[in-house]
């Protein structure tokens, strides 16, 4: 018997992403209607006990080494901070990093860095305030460009950006945002749009493919490859006239990771699921909830991860989009 988690692939899942709350304050257009969406019954919510009981048992007997958190947005889960405290005291310590919108940031980077959060990522699609406020419906961007500061200041370093490009919306912003990031000192990711949003208004037309984004940077700067192995990272990435700057690409659909994949993930309300695109879920609250021993559980997400499926079939004719939004099931 294997204790990690291990599919018929090969592949070892040793990176957690962990969506904390379904909720967000922004409303992103790519992601959700204006009126938000229905939100999980708090009931439903993992309670910090039941999640940090399934960390645990991910970090002592599954091999987990990184735990992302992630939403909807994290900083909206109530003690976010004992959180953070209570996951990087396991042992062997993950390695601790969020996905945040950055809302809130500025005031609680220290004290997230503090608790013992390493890293963080923040998305972030224009540096242009009405543009922002188009996309996101909210006009909170000096917020978000304070949260990263904050961030930055608090040692949450590299903070990663997270921008996704949009045909007929931003995707004049590729050149703004690497300018913006390369004299704050941020690293920069362009995502390709994936279908993965509330309204499936996704289309492939309007995705902002990453060979087109590399096409606009390098109108404008020298981008050579960089001197590094990229091992399961699914960014790739290119120094900047030289470096130290560098960009990333992150091509979920036109040049998938999957084959490389390191990922399993656990939603709010206690679901493990094997892939961002599979509806396979396991429901691990249920089995916490009616008092299952450790290595119980710990089998049901070593079985879940056996039934990954070799790679998202987003190319593929007949795709169809996952039940859970993006939002529910974590970035
Ligand atoms: P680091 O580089 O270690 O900070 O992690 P990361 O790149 O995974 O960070 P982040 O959570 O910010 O994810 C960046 C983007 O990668 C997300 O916005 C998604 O678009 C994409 N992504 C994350 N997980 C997956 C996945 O499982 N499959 C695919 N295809 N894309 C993913
Ligand atoms: N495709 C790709 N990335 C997305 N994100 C949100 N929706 C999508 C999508 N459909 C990004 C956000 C955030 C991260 C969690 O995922 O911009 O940075
Ligand atoms: Fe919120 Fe993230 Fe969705 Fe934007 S992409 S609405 S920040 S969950």
């Amino acid at each position: 018997d294997n204790p990690a988690l291990i599919d018929t692939f090969g592949r070892v899942a040793t990176d957690l992403r962990v969506s904390l709350t379904d909720k967000c304050n922004l409303r992103c257009t790519y992601c959700m209607p204006a009126e938000g969406l229905e939100w999980m019954p708090s009931a439903d919510v993992l309670s910090d006990d039941e999640l940090v009981f399934l960390l645990r048992i991910a970090v002592e007997r599954l091999g987990v080494t990184d735990i992302r958190l992630t939403g909807g947005e994290p900083l909206l889960r109530q003690g976010l901070e004992h959180i953070v405290e209570r996951v990087a005291a396991l042992e062997p310590r993950p390695r601790l990093s969020m996905t945040t919108n950055g809302i809130g940031l500025a005031k609680r980077a220290k004290s997230l860095a503090d608790a013992g959060l390493d890293r963080i990522n923040v998305s972030l699609d224009t540096v242009d305030r009405a543009l922002f406020e188009t996309i996101t419906r909210r006009d909170r961007l000096s917020h978000v460009l304070a949260g990263m500061a904050a961030a930055r200041e608090a040692g949450l370093a590299p903070v990663k950006v997270n921008a996704v490009l949009m045909r007929g919306l931003n995707e004049d912003q590729a050149v703004p945002l690497l300018r913006f990031c390369l004299a704050e000192g941020y690293h920069l990711r362009f995502i390709e749009q994936m279908p993965l949003d509330a309204q499936h208004g996704w289309n492939r037309r309007d995705m902002i493919t990453a060979e087109e984004i590399l096409g606009m940077l390098g109108e404008e700067f020298s981008l050579s490859p960089y001197p590094a192995a990229r091992g399961g990272a699914p960014a790739e990435r290119w120094l900047v006239d030289g470096g130290p700057g560098d960009v990333g690409v992150i091509a979920s659909v036109t040049r998938p990771f999957c084959g490389a994949c390191e990922r399993t993930r656990l939603t709010a309300d206690g679901a493990v699921r094997s892939c961002l695109f599979s509806n396979d879920e396991t429901d691990l609250r249920a089995l916490v909830r009616a008092g299952a021993r450790e290595e119980e559980v710990a089998d049901a997400w070593r079985a879940t991860m056996w039934g990954k499926l070799a790679g998202h079939e987003i190319n593929e004719a007949g795709f169809a989009q996952p039940i859970r939004p993006m939002s529910a099931i974590g970035g």
